[in-house]
């Protein structure tokens, strides 16, 4: 056989593989199955690809989602809102698309799980890719005086973004720009209007000073650095989101040492005592903090949940899965929560991380290596070739659109439960990430 032989039997298998578990969860025939088998040969024969129904578009992203080991919050899959804008074929429409994601998902505060998906790869070329990790997120810079403003886990997205000519106002809270890239051409940026952009101001119940911090954070979680992949077609471009889970703002973005690092400022606020570990000024601060995150969710109507009532819907799908006669892969050291893990069942147990298709996989920063084309003098169209720049990063790794995750670390994926944890990132992305 040829490659392209090859390449299109394995195509097929997958496909197959796909048709069969999609059809029958949709109760379709065993002739309805067979058939677009068939069609589905024919035009792989003919053209090296196929296109997916919207029903199989649908139903196939939703299983992704069903399918990502390191999401707590998959409970709600089967309604997932899926927006088909395979048809998006400028850069511009494409930002308009996921614009239209964030006005759709946000609603005004009752959060729809929601995702995009945009014109995948096929043959040579690597379709939509949006090359922001999330459509919503901060700007991170470093000062001359080697200080930092934002989230420094922006800090090398920001920098490509000024040196295609972005610049941003060195807040602690400036939202990037999209930054789009279609067919491996030339990477274009568009502003993020701020009316997209629902936020919420931070505020404590009771700590006095709290407020002063100033803090806030954006209201939709989206996904947007990982690929979908359904029966051998891969989406390059499918930002996902749900809603927050508290932890994920309380006891990581703000909370982690190389995110905003504002457990001591808390602490001091609260007046404890920072010269003692064992003070648990940590601990304590972490909660008042994760108080905070909670009932300004809660205050400003936007969807939020909290990691118990998180973990115990998990439960329930966990249940439903057995009693659909389908086996439950998760990830362990991602499932559990960054706070008080013990307190809920996914502690006490253990999952099997098996990878399981159609599923997000996490695909190496389409932007990798290209800050020092830029210094070298290269311009970004030149260095910019996504087909090239597409090589995967490792073990793929499945993530939820309500908790994604960015950043493609896994290597505490397979700790078991009694293991000595993994430090940082490592660990969460997803819900948690
Ligand atoms: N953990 C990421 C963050 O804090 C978001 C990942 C997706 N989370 C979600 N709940 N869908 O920004």
């Amino acid at each position: 056989m040829t490659t392209h032989e090859n390449e299109h039997a394995a195509l097929l298998a997958e496909a197959e593989l796909f048709i069969e578990q999609c059809y029958s969860e949709l109760d379709l025939t065993e002739k309805e199955t067979r058939s677009r088998i068939g069609e589905i040969a024919l035009e792989i024969e003919r053209t090296g690809t196929y296109t997916h129904t919207f029903d199989e578009l649908r139903h196939g992203a939703r299983m992704a989602w069903r399918n990502s080991n390191r999401c707590i919050g998959r409970l709600p899959w089967d309604s997932l809102h899926v927006l088909d804008r395979r048809d998006a074929d400028s850069e511009e429409e494409i930002a308009q698309a996921l614009l239209d994601h964030l006005d759709f998902a946000t609603n005004g505060g009752r959060i729809r799980p929601t995702i995009t998906i945009l014109k995948p790869e096929s043959g040579n070329s690597p379709g939509a890719r949006v090359w922001n990790e999330q459509l919503i997120r901060y700007a991170g810079y470093e000062t001359p005086n080697g200080g930092r403003i934002g989230d420094p886990v922006s800090l090398e997205f920001t920098r490509l973004c000024e040196k295609m000519g972005w610049r941003g106002k060195r807040s602690d809270f400036d939202v990037l720009p999209l930054v789009i890239q279609l067919d491996g051409g030339a990477p274009k940026w568009f502003e993020l209007p701020a009316d997209k952009v629902l936020e919420v101001d931070i505020r404590h119940p009771e700590l006095a000073g709290f407020d002063e911090l100033r803090l806030k954070w954006y209201a939709v979680p989206a996904v947007s650095g990982m690929r979908l992949e359904i029966g051998g077609i891969r989406y390059g471009g499918a930002p996902f989101n749900g809603w927050y889970m508290g932890t994920e703002i309380g006891a990581r973005n703000f909370a982690d040492e190389n995110r905003y690092n504002l457990l001591p400022a808390v602490a001091d606020l609260m007046g404890l005592d920072r010269g003692r570990r064992s003070s648990l000024w940590q601990d304590r601060a972490l909660v008042e903090l994760n108080v905070a995150v909670l009932e300004s969710y809660r205050a400003a109507g936007v969807s939020m949940v909290d990691h118990h009532t998180a973990a115990a819907q998990f439960e329930t799908f966990e249940k439903r899965e057995r009693e659909a006669g389908r086996d439950v892969t998760g990830n362990w050291a991602w499932l559990i929560p960054p706070m008080s893990p013990a307190t809920t069942h996914v502690f006490h147990k253990r999952y099997d991380n098996t990878i399981v298709k159609p599923n997000f996989f996490y695909a190496k920063k389409p932007y990798a290596g290209l800050l020092t084309g830029f210094e070298d003098g290269t311009r970004a169209e030149s260095g910019t070739n996504g087909a090239a720049a597409e090589k995967e990063t490792g073990a793929p790794v499945g993530v939820c659109p309500v908790t994604g995750a960015s950043g493609g670390m896994a290597s505490a994926s397979d700790l078991p439960p009694s293991a000595p944890r993994a430090e940082s990132e490592s660990k969460r992305g997803c819900p948690f990430h």
